[in-house]
């Protein structure tokens, strides 16, 4: 079933402060087109390059803004690099989960003390615009945390980026913050990651739904919300769980080659607009039976949103104790089925959509059965 924890050590000294989501870096294998995709679908606009043309000679590099979310989509220039390794495992795939600290030495001391594997130790880099220190450490999979103090820069991202000032123009989608990254383990390890983020990085468990809460005929996994103690950072971590079929989990982490990022959840302003712009621009969606809409408003009661139009554009809701939510999930936006896109606009709700789950997860097996992946 599931629980809701009260964030108990609230007025506890947090040993790691986090002031929110810094960047998601992705490694992709052609970092020039899909900067192309994320400005003419999405509205992102291209703030800073950093390539061959501005001296750096393995790798190209493209910052993406809209609002408060930040991508980083980098391709490698050399067969024999880290990055070239993990395209080829993984696919396009997100490398870092990068925070945003004040204090990027105590960020890695006081994890590594408890247990984190470092990734990279804390490390100055400067130019005209002032210096940051970035520090790293592994989290699941090959993924990694990048703690990032930047209060003592001005530049447009960080040292070696050059801001881009001649980018196509783009139209915003009304994107506003990422709301939460969701992370997917292999089966039986999800309580050793939430252990990890709970004794490693001082968060807290806010949610737990077992295999009742998340299962269709076929297609079963468990899911644990951990949170820092701001809330600004949220990282759900699911795991497979036995069902008559594949799990959708599994399917990810057959493609994807072992645990990794799932979907990114960023929150709008108006999600019928955003969706709507996003439909017209390309942007692919999972189908929701309309049978979805019969008994919805049963189930969550009085909400300002037409179901005529929500139905329209497939858009789900959900109700808490606190309000409601409305939400939508992309298709997998690379040609293997592992990351794709929630958006989410929250009226009041703290949750995650658990009363969605069944007609999605439904909708996520039509689709893995077309993949042959069922
Ligand atoms: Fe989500």
């Amino acid at each position: 079933m599931e629980t809701l924890t009260a964030q108990e050590n609230s007025t506890a000294v947090d040993f790691l402060p986090l002031n929110g989501t810094d960047h998601v870096e992705f490694y992709v294998g052609n970092a020039k087109q899909s900067a192309y995709y994320y400005q003419k679908a999405w509205g992102y606009k291209l703030v800073a390059y950093a390539g061959p043309e501005t001296g750096v000679r393995d790798r190209a590099s493209y910052v993406l803004e809209q609002s408060k979310v930040r991508l980083v989509l980098t391709t490698s220039l050399d067969p024999a690099s880290d990055i070239s390794q993990h395209h080829m495992l993984h696919g396009d795939g997100v490398k870092f989960l990068s925070i945003w600290v004040d204090d990027a030495t105590k960020s890695f001391e006081e994890t590594v003390k408890r247990g984190a594997v470092p990734f990279m130790e804390p490390t100055r880099f400067e130019d005209e615009h002032g210096y940051v220190v970035i520090s790293a450490i592994k989290t699941y999979g090959e993924t990694v945390h990048k703690f990032v103090e930047r209060s003592n820069y001005n530049g447009v991202f960080l040292p070696g980026y050059k801001a881009v000032t001649n980018a196509m123009a783009v139209e915003p989608v009304g994107l506003k913050h990422i709301d939460h990254c969701v992370g997917n383990v292999e089966l039986g390890r999800m309580d050793e990651w939430v252990k990890f983020y709970e004794d490693v990085m001082g968060f807290q468990l806010l949610l737990t739904f077992d295999d009742k809460d998340i299962s269709t005929e076929y297609s079963a996994l468990m899911s644990k919300v951990v949170s820092n103690g701001n809330g600004y950072i949220k990282f759900p971590i699911n795991e497979p769980a036995e069902g008559k079929k594949k799990s959708q989990i599994e399917e990810y982490i057959d493609f994807y080659k072992g645990a990794g990022v799932q979907h990114i959840a960023i929150e709008v302003h108006n999600i019928l607009d955003t969706v709507g712009e996003l439909r017209n621009r390309g942007v692919e969606f999972l189908y929701v039976p309309e049978n979805y809409y019969d008994d919805v408003l049963d189930r969550v009661g009085d909400i300002e949103e037409s179901i005529e139009d929500l139905k329209a554009l497939n858009i789900l809701v959900d109700r808490d104790e606190s309000g409601y939510l409305l939400q939508i999930f992309t298709k997998p936006v690379e040609d293997r089925p592992t990351v794709f896109y929630e958006i989410i606009q929250r009226k009041g709700a703290k949750s995650f959509g658990k009363g969605n789950f069944k007609a999605l997860f439904e909708s996520i097996e039509r689709e893995q059965e077309i993949r042959g992946n069922l």
